[in-house]
C-alpha cells in the first residue's frame, strides 16, 4: 500500500451506483410522523381502541371517495372479501368467478367458505379479467363474480355488471390495489354490490399494519356486513348470525385519516412517474423490447404497480441483473392461483388460462412509489438498457424482438468502422 491517503470507496452516493428500492414507505410516512403521532396520542388518551371516532370518519371518507353510501371498516382486505361472500351466503356447492392472475386472497376467500373458485383468463394488455370470457364460465351453480382491479387499473366493470345482471349474479369488486382508480368516470367500488379495499402498508393508502374496508350503497347489505364483522352480535351477547371478529383498529384509522388527505397528490406523483418511465423507455428504444404497461381507454390508472413484460424467457435474468445493481424489482405474480399447490384439488384445465400463464412468466414490477426521483428512474431505465440479454437479442437477432435504438446504432457504427 502506498502512504497516500486513499479516497473512500464510493458508498451509494454516486448517481450511477445509487441503490433504488422497489418501495420506500418511509419517504411518504416520515414527513407526516408528527401528525400521525399526535393522532395516535389522541386515540391512546381516549382509550377507544375499537370503534373510536377515527373509524367512523374513515368509513365516511372512504364511502365518499368510492362514490358509495356506506363504508364498513374491517381487519384486512382479505377479510373484506371473506365478509362479502359471507353476506351473500356463499358456501359449499357454489361457484365464484375469479381471475387466477391475482393475489391469493381473492380465491382463498371463496375456498375458505367451501365454495369453488372458477378461474377465467385475463386481457393481456391490462392483466384484468377478460369480460368476454366470463359468460362461458357461468353454470347454474355460479353465484358471484370477483373482478380484481389489478395494479391500479379498473377491470371492465360496466360490462361485467351487465353480464352479472343477466345471470342474477353478485359482483364483489376487489379494489385492494385500486383506491381512486376510475372506469368511465366512476370510481372503483362504486358499481359492484360490494367493494373491498386493503390498507396493507404497500397499498397506495397504506396503514401501519393490516386494515381493510367494505364499501356498498345497499343499506341492508351494509347492516349485514356490520353484523358479520362483529360475530353477528346485536345487541351485546345476542348473536343473530355467525360472523367473525374483523374490526379496523382505531389506531389504524387515525393514521389513515392523516394519510388520506395526501392521496390526490400521491396519486398524481405515481401518474407522473409512470409517464416519465414511458418517455425514458421510449427514448432509448426499450418500448419496443419490453411490454410497457398501458392505460386502457376510459380508465384512470393509479399505478399501484408499474408492471413491464419481459419476453423470450429473460425476465428472471433481468430481475437478477437489477438486483446485482441494487435496484429493487418484484414479480407479481410468479405462480398463478390455479397452479398453486393448495388448489391442485380443483384440477383446473390450464389450457383455458394461456394469458394468465404468459403474464406470470413475463411480468416484472419496477419501483413506482410517489417519492421516487427522476434520477432514480433514470438509473432504473439505464440499468435495464444495459441488460446483456437485450444486447444478445440484438446481436444475434434470431428473436422476434427488435433491439433498442441505441444498440442498433452501436451495431451500425461497429459495422461501418
Ligand atoms: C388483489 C388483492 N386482493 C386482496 C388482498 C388482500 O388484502 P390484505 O393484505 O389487506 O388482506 C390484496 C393485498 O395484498 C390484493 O393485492
Amino acid at each position: 500500500m502506498s502512504g497516500q491517503t486513499q479516497e473512500p470507496k464510493s458508498q451509494d452516493n454516486s448517481p450511477s451506483e445509487m441503490p433504488v428500492p422497489l418501495l420506500d414507505i418511509s419517504r411518504g410516512n416520515n414527513p407526516l410522523k408528527a401528525e400521525i403521532m399526535a393522532a395516535f396520542e389522541k386515540v391512546v388518551d381516549s382509550g377507544r381502541f375499537l370503534f373510536g371516532p377515527d373509524v367512523f370518519q374513515l368509513e365516511e371518507s372512504m364511502a365518499e371517495i368510492c362514490q358509495a353510501k356506506f363504508g364498513i371498516g374491517c381487519a384486512s382486505g382479505s377479510d373484506a372479501l371473506l365478509l362479502s361472500l359471507m353476506a351473500f351466503d356463499i358456501g359449499p356447492g357454489d361457484e365464484v368467478i375469479v381471475p387466477s392472475f391475482t393475489f391469493f386472497a381473492t380465491a382463498s376467500a371463496v375456498t375458505r367458505l367451501g365454495a369453488t373458485p372458477v378461474f377465467v383468463d385475463i386481457e393481456p394488455e391490462t392483466f384484468n379479467l377478460d369480460a368476454s370470457l366470463i359468460e362461458a364460465a357461468i353454470t347454474p351453480n355460479t353465484k358471484a363474480i370477483i373482478p380484481v382491479h389489478l395494479f391500479g387499473q379498473c377491470a371492465d366493470i360496466t360490462e361485467i355488471i351487465a353480464i352479472a345482471d343477466t345471470h342474477n349474479l353478485k359482483v364483489i369488486e376487489d379494489a385492494a390495489q385500486s383506491i381512486f382508480s376510475e372506469h368511465q368516470g366512476q370510481r372503483a367500488c362504486s358499481q359492484g354490490d360490494i367493494g373491498c379495499v386493503s390498507f396493507y402498508p404497500t397499498k397506495n393508502l397504506g396503514g401501519m399494519g393490516d386494515g381493510g374496508m367494505l364499501v356498498t350503497s345497499d343499506e341492508a347489505l351494509a347492516d349485514k356486513l356490520k353484523l358479520l364483522r362483529g360475530h353477528g352480535m346485536a345487541p351485546r351477547y345476542y348473536h343473530q348470525i355467525i360472523g367473525i371478529n374483523s374490526r379496523l383498529d382505531t389506531l389504524q384509522a387515525a393514521a389513515l385519516n392523516v394519510k388520506l388527505a395526501h392521496m390526490p397528490r400521491w396519486t398524481s406523483m405515481r401518474q407522473a412517474n409512470a409517464a416519465r418511465y414511458h418517455e425514458m423507455f421510449a427514448e432509448c428504444g426499450l418500448d419496443t423490447v419490453l411490454g410497457l404497461p398501458k392505460t386502457a381507454p376510459g380508465k384512470t390508472h393509479i399505478w399501484n404497480q408499474y408492471t413491464v413484460r419481459v419476453p423470450n424467457g429473460q425476465r428472471d435474468a433481468l430481475k437478477q441483473h437489477l438486483a446485482d445493481k441494487q435496484i429493487g424489482s418484484e414479480i407479481y405474480y410468479p405462480v398463478p392461483l390455479h397452479q398453486q399447490e393448495c388448489f391442485a384439488y380443483l384440477n383446473v384445465d390450464s389450457s383455458t388460462l394461456p394469458e394468465t400463464e404468459q403474464a406470470a412468466a413475463e411480468v416484472l414490477n419496477l419501483p413506482i412509489f410517489p417519492e421516487l426521483t427522476e434520477q432514480e428512474q433514470r438509473r432504473v431505465v439505464d440499468t435495464v438498457a444495459c441488460f446483456p440479454g437485450f444486447q444478445q437479442t440484438t446481436i444475434h437477432s434470431t428473436h422476434t424482438l427488435k433491439g433498442p435504438h441505441f444498440l442498433r446504432r452501436q451495431q451500425e457504427q461497429r459495422k461501418s468502422a
